[in-house]
């Protein structure tokens, strides 16, 4: 073939590959709509790990998935999974698309849910689309932790990770993970088990920014190489709880005041180590009465850097300071690390072809690491991965103001669906160089 009319063959294929990309965003942000009514608590978006609302997510995006030719099923550990390309066989490499279901409390319309729609809406998109591959399309149950403190409870289950003392994290009624696993496999029928396939070639995961720097530089993707690894630690400063109105303020020894005393420190703390972040995000004082001094204070903190090594510096930085704060008050304290999570570097074959397909459909984009925890970084170890970032307007996110443009979703789809034709040229190589 001539190189112009290849060139041009090559624009007809992108400029049908756009308009139903355009077709299928529209679609994506009626059903993000529709899902962001699916909660556990009125007047907010919230749905946690094997909650009544996930079971409703399940019931609504079945029927969806089903019709784009996907047998869908749900796991132990409350995943919802379509597989499309069945007729392939069991051993045909398996591209794995997917996100998470879950939402932290008065959450945001997209994180998470958009890039479970995304490989549905590739699917559709690419309709009958015959690949050298079989997709997967995984909703999982948990990422953000907000039922029982730890994160990734859906993705670690499909990795065989969640073991151990995880189970054993209780929520706010008491009950176990363990047990919630229990009661989930009573409720609900017909759940397959929560492994991944043995083909699975790589997993692709596109997600809002939840960040101000593409649209900064004014890019609508971006292509995330790392993210950063995360410790979330549980701190309590015990002090005496006494009478607000006898106790004179020099024999005092306040939970609370001490508790502040550290958190300020934190914030000066994470500002000394470059790109760190710290963040106490939930605190609870006892006994909690307004004539009452705090007797007991329990704080959550959050840290996170991309190099494991000034993440451990950090977390020790504040813990030393927990214990000065105490000293100098006379307050007991305990400190402890309760989960963490390595940075993870993506797989350059995989992030490569991200980069290749945004190109071919029009976009430029920039290579970033990525500051949120995602289902990738628990999958990365195990099946080649990468992520797509999509802009997101102000950089809001885990708020009920978190948005996405359809044009970005547009463009999300269109870098997708050359990412699927990236992908099966790299099968057919790898299948060519098996058969000589
Ligand atoms: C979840 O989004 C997290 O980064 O904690
Ligand atoms: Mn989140
Ligand atoms: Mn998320």
């Amino acid at each position: 073939m001539r190189e112009e009319s290849r060139l041009s063959a090559a624009t007809t294929d992108e400029t049908v590959r756009a308009s139903a990309a355009k077709a299928a965003a529209a679609l994506l942000m009626e059903r993000c709509s529709l899902l962001a009514k699916v909660t556990e608590r009125r007047g907010e978006i919230l749905r946690t790990f094997l909650s009544p609302a996930m079971d409703e997510v399940h019931r609504t995006m079945q029927p969806w998935m089903e019709a784009a030719g996907m047998v869908v099923t749900v796991d132990r550990a409350g995943n919802l999974r379509g597989v499309y390309g069945t007729e392939r066989g069991e051993g045909a490499a398996r591209l794995l698309i997917g996100s998470h279901l879950d939402t932290v409390p008065n959450a945001g319309a997209y994180d998470g849910v958009l890039g479970v729609l995304m490989g549905l809406a590739l699917l559709e998109a690419g309709a009958g689309g015959k690949f050298p591959f079989a997709v997967e399309v995984l909703g999982f149950s948990d990422e953000e932790g907000t039922r029982f403190g730890a994160p990734f409870l859906g993705s670690r289950a499909v990795v065989d990770e969640l073991e151990g003392s995880l189970l054993e994290c209780v929520d706010g009624d008491g009950v176990s993970v363990a047990r919630a696993l229990r009661d989930f496999a009573v409720r609900r029928t017909d759940l397959t088990e929560a492994t991944l396939a043995a083909s699975s070639a790589a997993y692709l995961e596109f997600h809002i920014e939840q960040g101000p720097v593409l649209e900064s530089r004014n890019l609508a993707l971006g292509i995330v190489e790392g993210l950063a690894g995360q410790s979330r630690c549980s701190v309590e400063f015990r002090g005496v709880a006494g009478h607000a109105g006898t106790n004179p303020m020099r024999l005092r020894k306040d939970a609370l005041a001490g508790a502040a005393e550290w958190m300020t420190g934190v914030e000066t703390i994470a500002r000394r180590f470059e790109n760190a972040v710290a963040t106490v995000g939930q605190i609870s004082a006892e006994p909690g009465g307004v004539n009452v001094i705090p007797g007991m204070v329990k704080c959550s903190l959050d840290l996170r850097h991309a190099e494991d090594a000034m993440r451990a510096a950090l977390v020790q930085a504040v813990f030393d300071e927990a214990q000065a704060v105490a000293a100098r008050r006379g307050l007991g304290v305990r400190a402890a690390q309760y989960h963490e999570h390595a940075a993870v570097r993506f797989d350059e074959k995989v992030v490569g072809m991200a980069e290749r397909a945004s190109r071919r459909a029009g976009y430029s984009t920039m290579r970033m690491t990525g500051g949120a925890g995602h289902d990738a970084m628990v999958i990365a170890p195990h099946v080649p991965s990468a992520m797509v970032f999509l802009r997101n307007p102000g950089g809001i996110s885990h708020h009920p103001d978190e948005s996405v443009a359809e044009e970005d979703v547009a463009a999300a789809i269109h870098a997708g669906l050359c990412f699927l034709d990236e992908f099966g040229a790299h099968v057919r190589e790898k299948e060519n160089a098996k058969h000589g």
